[in-house]
């Protein structure tokens, strides 16, 4: 699968513009600033009904505009997929399907699957658990329909949980039945997640270390091999979830939102054995960044049997000739599907990419 053609109207910067693409390779290079990412941020909005960089959808218009149209064509085996997104300010989003426009945006969800790789990543290092168990959330939903069903349900409960504990404290008041009723469902749906969380988890942890050392030791010519690790990290290891709730309440009810649960777990990554955000250089970080969302590719590949779209946003950024060579060599090896690259380097990125003996397309922004 892969996308044809690009429509995009009063995108951030773009007023309008349309992109015919190469089913294999395409280079967006120019100048800092004109665009390239915001086009990568386009194609991925066209897959998951919203940007990568910016959620909200009104700040995705071009300043003084009052609305953005996206298009998008794609080759899906023997036919055509057309997706249409817009939002014009004051009014819901729309996206449509081949001009049906979908009842639910959760349908549309894992139609065109793509992985993107971006320098902003470093904030599933750095940052919150928050990202990690979206980034963890997000592959597991896409090919399973039944998990994404009991993660919106156990949100739904959680916010609902958490207004009460809001009215009870306004109140000054506290109704245990009407928590209990609560909690009997966050349980349901609590337990039903982490099950599957560790499912795939044991899944996706050999695919990750494999992507890792694969880039690792290509680089270090078998010198020193890096250990990295993936685990997920619950309270409900040591204690049952009903328990758990019963403990947290007092806290809770000082708190006023639901201090403890599924919501709160969170996957830690280590290299030797210690946190990569703490010990990790650099490049190391980068380097596990770019082993989890190929091993993201690798698992989504491997469930759908569809090839994601592939999006690297300066990926050759920061990154030695050697590890530049590894990664074409990559490209070559893993068989990807339709790549998108921004560069801003438009000689060496070409020279690059002749390397990878497949036919591409140079697109000039700016
Ligand atoms: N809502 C918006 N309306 C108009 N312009 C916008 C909007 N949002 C972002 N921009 C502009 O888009 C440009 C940034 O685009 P983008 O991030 O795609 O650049 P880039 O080509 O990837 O640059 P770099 O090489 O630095 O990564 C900025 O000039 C910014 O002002
Ligand atoms: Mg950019």
């Amino acid at each position: 699968m892969y996308l044809k053609t690009l429509s995009i109207i009063n995108y951030k910067n773009f007023d309008s513009k349309i992109f015919e693409f190469d089913s294999n390779i395409n280079c967006l290079v120019g100048k800092n600033g004109v665009g390239k990412t915001n086009v990568l941020d386009a194609i991925y909005y066209l897959s998951h009904a919203k940007g990568y960089f910016n959620s909200v959808a009104s700040q995705n218009i071009k300043h003084g505009e009052d609305f953005f149209v996206l298009d998008g064509t794609y080759q899906k085996e023997e036919r055509e997929e057309h997706i249409h997104c817009s939002f014009k300010k004051g009014l819901k989003k729309v996206v449509k399907r081949n001009g049906k426009e979908y009842e639910k945006l959760s349908d549309h969800f894992g139609l065109i699957p793509l992985v993107i790789i971006s320098p902003s990543d470093a904030n599933l290092i750095i940052e919150g658990s928050d990202l990690r168990r979206k980034f963890m959330d997000s592959i597991i939903s896409l090919n399973d329909k039944d998990y994404l069903q009991n993660l919106i349900k156990y949100n739904k409960i959680l916010a609902q949980r958490n207004s009460l504990l809001k009215y009870f404290a306004a109140n000054f008041t506290f109704d245990a039945v009407n928590i209990e009723v609560y909690n009997e469902q966050l349980i349901t749906y609590g337990e039903r997640l982490l099950e599957q969380r560790k499912v795939f988890i044991k899944k996706f942890t050999p695919i990750f270390e494999k992507r890792y050392q694969h880039i690792v030791n290509a680089l270090s010519e078998g010198k020193y091999v890096e250990q990295v690790s993936l685990t997920y990290k619950t309270q409900l290891e040591k204690i049952n979830f009903k328990d758990l709730l019963v403990n947290t309440m007092e806290k809770d009810k000082l708190l006023q939102y639901t201090s403890a649960g599924v919501h709160k777990d969170d996957l830690v990554f280590k290299i030797n054995g210690y946190p990569i955000k703490k010990e990790g250089s650099q490049g190391q970080q980068k380097s596990f960044l770019i082993a989890l969302k190929l091993a993201q590719f690798d698992f989504i590949k491997m469930q759908s049997e569809v090839k994601p779209i592939l999006l690297l946003d300066d990926i050759f950024d920061k990154l030695d000739e050697d590890r530049v060579s590894q990664l074409i060599d990559l490209v070559n090896a893993s068989n990807f599907g339709q790549i998108f690259i921004s560069d801003t380097h438009p000689e060496r990125t070409e020279q690059l990419i002749k390397k990878a003996k497949q036919s591409y397309c140079m697109f000039t922004l700016g």
